[in-house]
């Protein structure tokens, strides 16, 4: 029985005289098949540290970055216009019933203070109020009206009646600056202010505003 089994076995051990050469063959495909698995392990965190680069420049790039908002009125009416239009003496009061708004670009409420806008004809104010504090939610426009009471007090009765003898309309311009803060995913906060700057037209015959544009 066991000298059976031991011819057996040197049958085994003799019937393949290359036995090494397959081992040898076996090893090297295992250390192909060892190779190819750090290879696609490398690729794998290679692809894997280029997502979390992406990720990473995409969340600082747009979503972190602080954006000024825009601050601009949006249209106006006029009621009450009144106006005398000597060349040597003109002036004019109105009221006008302005509708602002505060677009703010971040992915984060835009808070600010108490602001005032004023309005000025040529370097002369003419009108001025005040823009109560408030917040434009994240990536929204917020508007509001304010009224604000325009007169020519300040403007030297000949400067308006050259302009008004030029055309029939008188240019205007507000200007006002928004202090606030952008808060960031719930918990960064950052500084930032914005400026409004906008030049419109009152067109003395229909009373109404054109040429609306801000900066
Ligand atoms: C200009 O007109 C106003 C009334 O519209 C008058 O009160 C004022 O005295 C006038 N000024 C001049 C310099 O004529
Ligand atoms: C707003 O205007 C002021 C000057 O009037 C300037 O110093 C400031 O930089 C401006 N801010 C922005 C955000 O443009
Ligand atoms: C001012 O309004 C009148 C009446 O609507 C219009 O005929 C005129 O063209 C306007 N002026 C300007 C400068 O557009």
């Amino acid at each position: 029985m066991a000298e059976n089994g031991g011819e057996k076995v040197y049958a085994a051990a003799t019937a393949n005289p290359y036995g090494r050469v397959d081992e040898e063959l076996a090893s090297v495909a295992q250390r192909e098949e060892r190779r190819k698995k750090r290879m696609k392990y490398v690729a794998y965190g290679a692809a894997f540290v280029v997502f979390q680069t992406a990720v990473i420049l995409v969340f600082s790039l747009v979503v972190m970055k602080v954006r000024t908002p825009k601050f601009r009125v949006r249209s106006a009416t006029f009621q009450d216009f009144k106006a005398a239009t000597l060349p040597t003496n003109s002036s004019f009061t109105t009221q006008m019933f302005a509708e602002l708004s505060v677009k703010n670009p971040n992915f984060g409420r835009y808070k600010y203070q108490d602001s005032t806008v004023e309005s000025f004809y040529q370097n002369y104010k003419v009108g001025e109020a005040a823009i109560p504090k408030g917040k434009a939610s994240f990536k929204s426009t917020k508007k509001f009206a304010v009224p604000v009471d325009l007169s020519s007090t300040n403007v030297p009765g000949d400067v308006l009646g050259s302009e008004l003898s030029q055309h029939a309309w008188i240019p205007l311009t507000s200007r006002a600056t928004l202090n606030g803060k952008v808060r960031l995913m719930l918990i960064f906060t950052k500084k930032k202010s914005t400026n409004m700057s906008c030049t419109m037209n009152l067109n003395t015959s229909s009373k109404q505003l054109q040429d609306l544009e801000c900066v």
